[in-house]
């Protein structure tokens, strides 16, 4: 198959996808011949936005709060009405710690507040996007964004960092218990992009140059973008990684090799 048709004909779900990581996902998805593309988020401007750009006659967006899992079992099921089966579900969507989170400093409210969003929300997309496979007979992938957070300690932001541990706990079970339905579950792990949930987890600024910072976060020369996660992405939806699962790609430009 042509490099660039390796979703061919394939119907996915991206949730975050108005922004960010997810946004370049959903672009590559459609880039590389899928039919459908769901973005499902809560920002309705830009998600709509994304999803016009990308082309109405394959993308839409859906509002869907991934903290509610009855809004993802909607999200999943309108999909499959819509287009027949779910065979990419890239569960995305994720918030940062709004304050330092130190363990001697630690807010539980906003640990909740997270983990209804990184944690519980990762889940629900697996568990839905799985049954409706499941119940589809379908061979389907579903990939998880967790981070390099999930494989080392933070000296800060420790809700956020023990969340993206607890996604690699989520895929590699998830992967045990599917594999014998030949689904896979895998989690892509970027370090350093520049996006709006990175600026406000390092607390910077709007005069601060992002670029420069990521590029700072990496051993390889060049600034890593969101296109750079995406093509890590497409490689686990597709066949070109037929028998990859349980399995967590670091996107990271060497960062926590060395760690
Ligand atoms: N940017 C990085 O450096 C980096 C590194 C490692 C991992 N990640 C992870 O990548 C994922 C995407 O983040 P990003 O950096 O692209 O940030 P981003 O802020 O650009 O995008 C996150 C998207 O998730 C959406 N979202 C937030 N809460 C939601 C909810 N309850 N329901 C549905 N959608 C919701 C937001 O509206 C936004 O569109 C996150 O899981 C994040 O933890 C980011």
């Amino acid at each position: 198959m042509a490099d660039d048709n390796k979703l061919h004909g394939k119907v996915a779900i991206v949730t975050g996808g108005a922004s960010g990581i997810g946004e370049a996902v959903a672009r590559r998805f459609a880039d590389r011949g899928a039919r459908a593309v769901v973005i499902a988020d809560v920002q309705d401007e830009k998600g709509q936005n994304v999803a016009a750009s990308i082309g109405a006659d394959i993308c839409v967006y859906v509002r869907c709060d991934v903290s509610d899992e009855k809004q993802v079992k909607n999200v999943v099921e309108s999909t499959v009405e819509k287009y027949g089966r779910l065979d990419v579900m890239f569960s995305n969507a994720g918030i940062t710690s709004l304050a330092e989170q130190t363990i001697l400093d630690f807010d539980f409210s906003a640990y909740e507040k997270l983990f209804a969003v990184n944690v519980k929300g990762m889940a629900a997309s697996v568990k839905h996007a799985a049954r409706a496979m499941v119940e589809g007979r379908v061979r389907g992938s579903i990939i998880c964004t967790a981070s390099i957070t999930a494989s080392i300690g933070t000296d800060r932001v420790t809700d956020y960092t023990m969340s993206k541990h607890a996604v690699l706990g989520l895929v590699r079970s998830a992967s045990v218990q599917l594999a014998g339905h030949c689904i896979r579950v895998n989690a892509v792990s970027p370090g350093a992009v520049g996006t709006p949930l990175f600026r406000t987890m390092l607390g910077l600024g709007k005069e601060v140059d992002l670029d420069q910072v990521v590029e700072g976060c990496s051993r390889m020369k060049g600034v890593m973008r969101g296109r750079n996660v995406a093509d890590a992405v497409v490689f686990l939806a597709s066949e070109d990684s037929e028998f990859v699962t349980g399995h967590d790609l670091v996107v990271d430009g060497g960062f926590v090799a060395a760690a």
